[in-house]
């Protein structure tokens, strides 16, 4: 019976195809074999996956938000799919759920897959989408305090790579009680990366006012204080805005935005000018403060794994994850087990890179009493070398894997 619907359905499937291929003149020889296309299918898909940053102006090298940029790439979008690069959220799906972002389902990578390699079809010009531009409004809502960078900074033609910080007064008076915190790029083309903290000891001042131009560069072993950071931004993931847990930023702070700029080659060799700007959404004092914990793994040895934990001491509410990869990795597994042996699976990372770094929020906070213990387990690739990166949050690099992990102290967790 399944055999029989199974055959109704692929013949009703290929009648379709052929129709379309009638109405269509898609500009290749390869024979149409995809039940989906694109104007009716894979629109949708690449949109709401891709588009956030596939997009024209947007950081990735192509559109594919309109047929015409997109097909070309169908092969190259077949196997970054495959390959689980793009799109580049490397948690696994069911094991953890987070707020600002997801992997890609795998019923759409099937229809990617079986589009890509089955002559990519357009579909009915009638349909054809309208691509969507740049976000122009904040996602979530107008900021209480938006601050843009004081001056613009000139990514010249010659740098194809940099990380900058930029120090942006908030001029406040009294402490803030911060929620959530979000990135508006200036260059939206070049802007991978943005990571915010909070500087109250005038460090960052003093390190902009040494470098001449706007900002500062990496200035090895004369920091400012970069534990937790308040933000981490980059396209494609929603910012977070929490309920009822906030972060303290006392009197007259500073943020410091550290930006990664990054060009593809499609934009090498162009000049862009960025004036980002952050926002930030305030809460009150009854909010539960927002604290950090680092867990850093030993030094590799010979093995192919590497374990370590960290328990808790006291009751706590986690609410999101943000990893540090400096060695080519498999996968990557953290499980909280609370002191009944309840395991309680936090994050399951596979093949983790650099390139992308992401806090991870998640969907609900995770209770978590005192004397649970946070396990992580990782397994390299053979041969993996150890490169040591500088770290987001001030962790030691010669730590090949460690992650900070975000948390409301007290038992009951911030409500949705
Ligand atoms: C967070 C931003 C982002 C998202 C989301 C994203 N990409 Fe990308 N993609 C990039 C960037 C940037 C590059 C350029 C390579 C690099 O610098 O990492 C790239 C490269 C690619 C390439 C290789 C292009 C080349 O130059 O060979 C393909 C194909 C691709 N992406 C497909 C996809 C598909 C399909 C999706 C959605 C399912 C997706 N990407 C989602 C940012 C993104």
């Amino acid at each position: 019976m399944t055999t029989r619907y199974g055959r109704w359905c692929l013949g009703a499937a290929v009648a379709l195809v052929a129709m379309g291929g009638q109405t269509e003149e898609t500009e290749t020889h390869t024979p149409i074999a995809s039940r989906w296309n694109y104007n009716e299918h894979l629109f949708p898909i690449f949109r709401d996956n891709c588009g956030s940053c596939h997009r024209d102006g947007g950081i990735g090298p192509m559109s594919l938000v309109s047929y015409q940029s997109a097909y070309p790439w169908a092969q190259s979008i077949r196997e970054e799919v495959l390959g689980l690069r793009m799109p580049p959220w490397k948690a696994e799906d069911g094991f953890g759920d987070f707020r600002n972002g997801h992997a890609l389902p795998a019923a759409e990578m099937d229809m990617i897959l079986e589009w890509s390699s089955g002559g990519y079809p357009q579909g009915p010009r009638t349909l054809r989408p309208e691509p969507p531009g740049a976000p122009d409004e904040w996602p979530l809502g107008p900021p209480d305090l938006e601050i843009e960078m004081p001056e613009p900074f000139t990514l010249d033609t010659g740098t194809n790579e940099l990380v900058r910080y930029f120090v942006l007064p908030t001029g406040t008076t009294g402490e803030l009680f911060v929620t959530g915190a979000d990135v508006m790029p200036g260059a939206g083309a070049v802007v991978r990366d943005v990571a915010l903290y909070v500087d109250d000891t005038g460090t960052a001042r003093a390190l902009d006012a040494e470098d001449d131009g706007p900002g500062f560069g990496e200035v090895e072993g004369r920091d400012f204080p970069t534990t937790a950071p308040l933000a981490l931004w980059s396209p494609g993931r929603q910012s977070v805005r929490q309920e009822d847990a906030a972060r303290r930023l006392p009197a007259g702070a500073d943020i410091v935005a550290r930006v990664h700029y990054k060009k593809t080659w499609i934009t090498e060799y162009q000049e862009f000018v960025d004036q980002s700007r952050i926002g930030l959404y305030v809460g009150d004092e009854s909010d539960r403060a927002v604290e950090s914990m680092l867990l850093s793994s030993p030094e590799r040895t010979g093995e192919l794994t590497l374990t370590f934990s960290r328990d808790v001491a006291e009751d706590v509410s986690a609410l999101a994850i943000l990893p540090e990869v400096s060695i080519e990795t498999r996968d990557v597994q953290v499980v909280a087990v609370t002191p009944t042996g309840t395991r309680v699976p936090m994050l399951f990372l596979r093949e983790p890179d650099t390139a992308w770094p992401t806090r991870y929020w998640f969907d609900a906070p995770i209770d978590l009493p005192a004397g649970s213990t946070i396990e992580v387990n990782a397994i390299l690739h053979p041969g993996a070398d150890h490169m040591p990166v500088r770290s987001l949050f001030g962790a030691d690099s010669s730590a090949p894997i460690r992650l900070v992990l975000d948390y409301a102290a007290g038992a009951g967790a911030a409500a949705e």
